[in-house]
């Protein structure tokens, strides 16, 4: 059902910093930071050949990652991102069996601009996994 890794995002308390860790010590090639009010996060994109890393800074009051970064002060791992072909398919299969959908069940339009969902990281032994129609 899930196909290719499109990113892994880690939370970071300090967006500047942190992408010019990657780019200075890991040599990565960074994007600059692209502020999205509307999903509360201010994001840096990480190219690696194989797939994508994104740095989430927090962006507003009700920026829905302001708690993790309130458990997790030095940042981590916030969610790991797999791409689906039919994100309907996908969650109506995933409901019938016994997996949560975070939300109203309904796909939102991702940072991407393409239909994302999230999976309660209870069902998915501690990480929040995002599914991506690609
Ligand atoms: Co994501």
């Amino acid at each position: 059902m899930i196909g290719r890794l499109n990113h892994v995002a880690l939370v970071v308390p300090d967006l500047a910093k942190a992408a010019m860790a990657y780019r200075q010590h890991l040599g990565a090639a960074v994007s600059q930071p692209l502020a999205l009010p509307e999903h509360g996060v201010t994001v840096v994109f990480i190219e690696l050949p194989n797939t994508k890393i994104e740095l989430l800074e927090p962006l507003g009051e009700d920026s829905m990652i302001k708690r993790f970064l309130e458990k997790n002060p030095s940042g981590g791992m916030h969610h790991i991102c797999y791409e689906v072909d039919d994100i309907i398919a996908v969650r109506d299969k995933l409901k019938a069996g016994g997996a949560r959908v975070l939300g109203d069940d309904n796909p939102k339009i991702g940072a991407h601009g393409k239909p994302v969902l999230f999976l309660h990281p209870k069902d998915f032994f501690g990480t929040l996994i995002e599914l991506e129609q690609a």
